[in-house]
């Protein structure tokens, strides 16, 4: 190691690269998908708006957009040899165990695969994303004993997901709530999943790979897996009396509560804001408004005991479940939206690539003797 390398815990506030796609001021709650806020963004844009703003650095004229919809809608298959592949596996797979393995058994049977051209790797990088969602719908749907559900070229990106996840078109209200949390999830500047997509991205290993190192790294519950396991307290807690009692106890026994606290917003996450708004009115419109209230109550305790904010994840969790969606699919969403940060950070790796190398800080013993086997 170089004699001044210090490791940083974490790598907390060590910048490993420059990036032009997203910004995040932890202090003030300001996120940015290349300098557009994510305010703005959750009220006026949509999934595919978004993919065409991370990945082309502005938003999209109207023919661009309406092109990359047809493109993206286009792109909504999956080749056949797959499904043997999904099936193989055991119902009891964790559909996120299940979706890494998919994307990277995807990567043999696509035209583009080991594309390093820039048309190419953008062409991969719809594809892939408009896939994700296909894949994620088909484990739900296997995993039940039913055949996946054909999706519907007419239908928005996240439309169509409730679509081919429930089997029939989904309320307006319901598509706008996907669709804003989409968005809201698409990308966090460089997050643990993200790094590690560029760190595989860096070595100039393809883009399924990247995204495979990407979805393995999301799955853990201190990063994506948070969302679910942010619902399987607010199962455990059952009702909104027992919600506060709950709580004090979890925080007096030490223990950590999913979906607060983050690395780097040290005030309310801006997507919480937002996903707090959707499962209200979410709730309100289904006629139940348990999950909500319940998280409401949990979230005032953390905030007065701890100082702690809901983070992405806390409010996400009650808006998906409103939405009927399997409480082990969140953090497969979670990626289903994601994978537009992801290629379009893939994408600018490679476009001024240098491998990503750091250092440790070496701690161990030196100048140690071998000592033969005989002798130990
Ligand atoms: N519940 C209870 N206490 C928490 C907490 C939580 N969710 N998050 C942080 N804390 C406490 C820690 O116990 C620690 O307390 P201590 O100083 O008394 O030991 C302090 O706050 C700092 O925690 P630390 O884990 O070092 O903060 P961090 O900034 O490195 O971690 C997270 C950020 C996200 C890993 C952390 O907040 C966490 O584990 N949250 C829950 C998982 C989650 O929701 N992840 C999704 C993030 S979008």
């Amino acid at each position: 190691m170089t004699e001044t390398a210090k490791a940083v815990g974490g790598l907390r506030n060590v910048a490993v690269a420059e990036s032009g796609i997203s910004s995040i001021d932890g202090v003030r709650g300001i996120l940015a998908y290349r300098g557009i806020d994510i305010h703005a963004l959750a009220e006026h844009s949509g999934f595919e708006e978004t993919f065409a703003l991370l990945h082309d650095g502005k938003l999209p004229g109207r023919s661009a957009l309406a092109a990359l919809g047809s493109e993206m809608a286009r792109e909504r298959a999956l080749p056949p040899g797959l499904l043997p592949i999904l099936e193989a596996m055991p119902r009891s797979t964790h559909p996120m165990t299940a979706l890494r393995t998919a994307i990277s058994a995807l990567g043999p049977f696509d035209p583009d695969a080991d594309a390093t051209p820039a048309e190419a790797l953008l062409r991969n990088s719809r594809r892939l994303t408009a896939q994700m969602a296909l894949v994620v719908a088909a484990i739900d749907r296997l995993r039940n004993g039913h055949r996946p559900i054909a999706p519907d070229p007419t239908l928005s990106h996240a439309a169509n997901l409730l679509y081919m996840l429930r089997g029939r078109q989904p309320t307006a209200s319901a598509a706008l709530a996907m669709d804003v949390a989409l968005v809201l999830h698409a990308d966090h500047e460089f997050n643990a999943s993200t790094f590690a997509a560029r760190v595989a991205a860096s070595t100039l290993a393809d883009l399924h790979g990247a995204i495979t190192a990407a979805l393995a790294t999301l799955k853990g519950p201190l990063h994506g897996g948070a969302n679910e396991a942010v619902m399987r307290t607010l199962e455990a807690i059952g009702t909104i009396e027992r919600a506060e009692p709950y709580v004090r106890e979890a925080l007096a026994a030490k223990k950590k509560l999913m979906g607060f606290g983050h690395a780097v917003y040290k005030t309310e996450d801006p997507r919480a804001t937002h996903l707090r708004r959707l499962s209200r009115s979410l709730g309100e419109e289904a006629g139940d408004t348990r999950w909500f209230v319940m998280s409401e109550r949990l979230e005032s305790v953390v905030k007065a005991e701890k100082g702690l904010y809901a983070n992405v994840d806390f409010y996400s969790a009650s808006a998906y479940r409103v939405l009927g969606i399997p409480t082990d699919l969140f953090t497969p969403i979670f990626a289903v939206s994601r994978i537009a940060g992801w290629t379009a950070h893939v994408r600018e790796q490679l476009a001024a690539n240098k491998l990503i190398r750091p250092e440790a800080e070496y701690v161990g013993p030196s100048h140690v003797p071998y000592v033969p086997i005989d002798k130990r």
